[in-house]
Parts: structure tokens; C-alpha cells; sequence
């Protein structure tokens, strides 16, 4: 994957952070309306999910991702206010084998499409309690969030994943802020090791997941380290 390949993209994305940045500064139950406007494939999990059915279905989840969403276990993703897209997105990646996880799998095999819009749509209404960075870490963490790294030709997680780390709820790309950075660290160091996704061409299976396949190449063990503390601070 050449740099050039990835520049169009990022453009895109651009536009779509700065697109989304009104909605990012709504409470977090309001982003659904517009998102779901904004794109057919992304109202899916709005159109047909309930977040009280959702709430009762999670009853199977919170031994591992907390109440609410709020895991306190650093190798368990926190889904406190993750996007809703994202969520069902990945739900049928594990559903399918795709998204390689011997934890995961079985149980999101369980799930109905109408399970999971209904657990998405839970999820994101959720609001993340805050957790604190590592002070050693932390600002080289911010700076290579809000710049990249431009001599490795990293883009800015920011133009993606937003501000304040809410990511974009209508694109799909995920919130990372009060995340913890155990799993953050994992999950950077699946892409650039193509460990995260199983087949032969996982960039199909996952489009969205050809930004980060290509970038996380490029980031140092530090720099991982440091954004991952970073993000876990972000409120
Ligand atoms: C036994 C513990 C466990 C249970 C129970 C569990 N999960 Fe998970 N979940 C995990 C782990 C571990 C991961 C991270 C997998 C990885 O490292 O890729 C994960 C990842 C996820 C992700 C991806 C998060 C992201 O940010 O990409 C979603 C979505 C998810 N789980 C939803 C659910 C839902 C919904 C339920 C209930 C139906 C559930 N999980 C039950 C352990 C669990
Ligand atoms: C061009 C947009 C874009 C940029 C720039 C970007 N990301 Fe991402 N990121 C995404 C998308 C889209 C996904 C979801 C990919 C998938 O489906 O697996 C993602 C996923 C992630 C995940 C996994 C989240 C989870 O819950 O499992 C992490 C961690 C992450 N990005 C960190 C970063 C960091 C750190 C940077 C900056 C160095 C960055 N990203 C820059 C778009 C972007």
C-alpha cells in the first residue's frame, strides 16, 4: 500500500471530521439522527436498533465490557458511546470470523442482526467515565494525535478520530477516547501485523480497515505506547 494510495482517502476524511464536528458537541444520544441521515448503509443499526432491547441483551456482555459499557479490564474494549455503526460493523466481522478473536466469536455467533442494532445502538447512547493517561506518555501521545508523524508520512488521528476522541458516528470510525490503552496498544499492533483480520484479502472484507492497515505499518513501539496512554485520558 503506497502513500499515494492512502492520500485520497484522507482527504475524504477530512471533510467528513470537519463534517462531524457539530455533532460531536451534541450529547451523545443526538448524533444518531443526523448520521443516519447522512448515509443509507449507516442508518441500519438507527433504523431498526432499540436501546432498550439493547439494555436488556447486554446482560451477556457486561462481565467483560462493564456496566454500561464501562470495562475496567484493560484488555476489554470500554463500548461506552462507541459508534453505533462501528459496533454492528464489528459484531458481524466476529459473527463472521473475519475479525479474528477466539473470545469474541462464539458469542457474537449468538447475535441476530436485530441483536446486534439493538446492543449498537445501546452502546452508543452510553457515556464513558474517565480514566487517566500515563503523565510519561502522554503529550508525545498528543502530539502525534493532533500532527502525525510527517516524516513517516503518519496522518493526524485527529482528521478521523476527532478532537475530543469521539471518532465519527456516521462514518463508522470509532471513538477512542477513554479507551483503555492495553487494548489500544493491541489493536494498532494487530493491524500493522495484519493479525486483526483473517482471510485473504481483509481490506475487502473490511474497507474502512485499509487506513489503519496501512498506517499502523508506519508507527514506532513508542509511539504506539504514547498515543494509546493519550486516547485513555481523553474525556
Ligand atoms: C468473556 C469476555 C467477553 C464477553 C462476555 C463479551 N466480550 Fe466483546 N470483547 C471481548 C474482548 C477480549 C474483545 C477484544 C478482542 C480483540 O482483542 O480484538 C472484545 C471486543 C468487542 C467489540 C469490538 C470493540 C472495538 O472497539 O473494536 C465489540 C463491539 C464487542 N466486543 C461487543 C460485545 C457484545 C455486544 C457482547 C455481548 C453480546 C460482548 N462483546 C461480550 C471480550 C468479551
Ligand atoms: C483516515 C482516517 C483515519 C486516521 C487518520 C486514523 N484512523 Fe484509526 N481508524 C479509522 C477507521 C475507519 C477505523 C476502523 C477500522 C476497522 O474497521 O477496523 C480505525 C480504527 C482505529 C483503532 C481501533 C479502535 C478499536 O476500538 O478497536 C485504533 C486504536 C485507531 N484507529 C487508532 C488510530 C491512531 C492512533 C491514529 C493516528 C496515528 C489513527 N487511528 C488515524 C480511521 C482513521
Amino acid at each position: 500500500m503506497s502513500a499515494l494510495a492512502l492520500a485520497p482517502t484522507l482527504a475524504v476524511a477530512q471533510t467528513s471530521a470537519a463534517g462531524n464536528a457539530p455533532a460531536a458537541a451534541a450529547p451523545s444520544a443526538a448524533p444518531a439522527a443526523p448520521a443516519a441521515a447522512a448515509n443509507d448503509a449507516a442508518a441500519v443499526p438507527f433504523t431498526t436498533g432499540k436501546a432498550a432491547s439493547g439494555e436488556a441483551k447486554a446482560a451477556l456482555c457486561t462481565a467483560c465490557h462493564g456496566p454500561n459499557g464501562n470495562s475496567v479490564n484493560p484488555e476489554w474494549p470500554r463500548l461506552a458511546g462507541q459508534s453505533a455503526v462501528y459496533i454492528a460493523e464489528q459484531l458481524k466481522l466476529f459473527r463472521s470470523g473475519v475479525r479474528n478473536n477466539p473470545i469474541m466469536k462464539p458469542l457474537a455467533a449468538s447475535l441476530s442482526d436485530q441483536d446486534i442494532n439493538d446492543l449498537a445502538v445501546y452502546y452508543e447512547a452510553q457515556t464513558p467515565t474517565g480514566l487517566e493517561a500515563d503523565p510519561s506518555y502522554w503529550k508525545s501521545g498528543e502530539a502525534l494525535y493532533l500532527s502525525g508523524d510527517a516524516p513517516h508520512e503518519v496522518p493526524a488521528c485527529v482528521a478521523c478520530h476527532g478532537p475530543v476522541g469521539r471518532g465519527n458516528l456516521a462514518a463508522g470510525y470509532p471513538a477512542l477516547r477513554a479507551q483503555q490503552s492495553v487494548y489500544v496498544v493491541k489493536q494498532l499492533n494487530d493491524y500493522a501485523s495484519g493479525a486483526r483480520y483473517a482471510g485473504p484479502s481483509p481490506p475487502q472484507a473490511d474497507p474502512n480497515a485499509i487506513m489503519m492497515l496501512t498506517l499502523a505499518k508506519r508507527l514506532t513501539p513508542e509511539e504506539i505506547r504514547d498515543v494509546a496512554s493519550y486516547v485513555q485520558g481523553m474525556r
